[in-house]
């Protein structure tokens, strides 16, 4: 998020009430931003090539239906891996040939519905291959349908997403014995099967092995088309994962960059001849997204400031368990949403969660934070406030989309209301209260 929108948000959440006292955590998504990024993907592909692009948004990192409607009018679809995200995405008007199902434990009745819906599909292994063909011979589909496949490539710095690892749990793994050839056969015994999908993990990857794996995906659909004798396979699925840069406003890499690394390591990728579809989730959102919340008390303890907010692991979950892998900025500002000056200070950020590891950031210089201030947390629109964790029944914030213009004039629309007590109550069992004392 350009950091002059940014700080005129800021300011206006205060002045609209968005944020006070009794309200005090809320997140922000700059809706211009998420435009520009659906603008700089669609050119960067069209860009390198004429043949038709999917860019199907990964929902899970932005499952929320407002997103997902803005994404499909600036014309990406949606790709999905679960009836959850499905449901969103039809709710937003995606339709069915604008999305793709990717899970790896679909069950029969998810893969029922996808094909009598025509949603594309790409199985995650043999296993589910057999469940299709059942399927696909009890009733006509439109569905297009693809195998998904691990080319090994190996890890990027966080292995926990890394998902072309030797012994990753997605897709069928290439280089194991017999696996390339299982998989060729298995595509020369089905005309119905078109597509094949991979995707090389996410924030960590370097580009060059995302390159390596859409490279060796290509390579394996031309031996497919080859052994076929005509092109079987007329479309790649080439996943997500472009990285996102968590240490600064810039947003970098670019879209273009990849396009054009894809363009030289794999030229023939865009030669028209395979129809194209990719999943990015975390470069579409992750930027235009902050969180605010309340600085409620300071304190020192062992001669460490710390500041005790509103935002911590129920928000920001993977950087309060994982923060060497997930390390986020923090801006200060003002009650009334001015950026805070004043001598830096190293001290700790603390969430309102009962657990000691409950900190966004510890020993981190910054003007030292008095009760009331507020505490920005950039670069939290995917995989972050949209992913509630709910320790201590701690409730989801409220969620809005912002426009700022040229004359800091802000417009903010609700994207996602505040969950209530009542909704806390309601989802932990409240009709059930005298279940186990009957
Ligand atoms: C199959 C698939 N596609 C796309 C994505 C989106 O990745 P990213 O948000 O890093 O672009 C993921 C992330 O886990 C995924 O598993």
């Amino acid at each position: 998020m350009a950091s002059h929108r940014r700080d005129h948000a800021v300011r206006a959440a205060v002045a609209h009430g968005l944020l006070t006292p009794d309200r005090p955590v809320v997140a922000l998504l700059d809706t211009a931003g998420i435009r520009a990024s659906a603008t700089a993907l669609t050119r960067a592909f069209a860009a390198v090539t004429d043949a038709p692009v999917l860019h199907a948004f990964a929902v899970k990192a932005a499952p929320l239906v407002p997103v997902l409607r803005l994404l499909h009018t600036a014309g990406l679809g949606a790709e999905v891996a679960s009836p959850g995200e499905l449901a969103l995405a039809r709710a937003a008007g995606v339709p069915p040939a604008r999305t793709v199902l990717d899970s790896p434990a679909k069950t029969p009745a998810e893969l029922r519905e996808a094909l009598a819906l025509g949603i594309a599909v790409n199985a995650d292994n043999l296993q589910e291959l057999a469940r299709l063909d059942a399927l696909v011979a009890s009733a006509p589909t439109t569905s297009p349908l693809g195998l998904r496949v691990n080319p090994q490539v190996g890890a990027g710095s966080i292995g926990a997403l890394s998902t072309a690892t030797a012994t990753s749990k997605f897709g069928v793994a290439l280089r194991d014995e017999g696996a390339r050839e299982a998989v060729v056969q298995a595509f020369l015994d089905r005309p119905w099967l078109t597509r094949l999908h991979t995707h090389t993990g996410s924030q960590g990857v370097p580009l060059a092995l995302m390159a390596e794996a859409v490279r060796e995906v290509h390579a394996l659909a031309e031996e497919i088309n080859a052994r076929a004798g005509r092109q079987r396979i007329d479309t790649l699925d080439i996943g997500g994962g472009l990285p996102v840069d968590f240490t600064s406003d810039e947003e970098t890499p670019a879209y273009a960059a990849y396009a054009r690394l894809l363009a030289d390591t794999t030229p023939a990728l865009f030669d028209g001849r395979y129809r194209l579809v990719t999943e990015f989730g975390r470069s579409l959102l992750a930027k235009h997204g902050t969180i605010l919340a309340r600085v409620e008390y300071t304190k020192t303890s062992g001669g460490r400031p710390i500041a005790v907010t509103h935002a911590g692991v129920q928000l920001a979950t993977r950087t309060v368990y994982a923060p060497e892998s997930w390390p986020l900025r923090v801006l200060a500002y003002d009650a009334g949403g001015r950026p805070r000056d004043g001598e830096p200070v190293v001290q700790d950020v603390a969430g309102p969660a009962c657990f000691a590891g409950d900190l966004l950031a510890t020993g981190r210089a910054l003007p030292l934070l008095r009760p009331g201030d507020i505490v920005a947390v950039p670069d939290t629109g995917a995989y972050y406030f949209a992913h509630h964790y709910a320790y201590n029944s701690l409730p989801r914030p409220g969620i809005h989309g912002f426009t700022a213009d040229d004359d800091g004039t802000v417009t903010f629309a609700t994207v996602r209301e505040p969950q209530t007590l009542t909704e806390i109550v309601a989802e932990s069992g409240g009709a059930h209260a005298d279940a186990l004392v009957r």
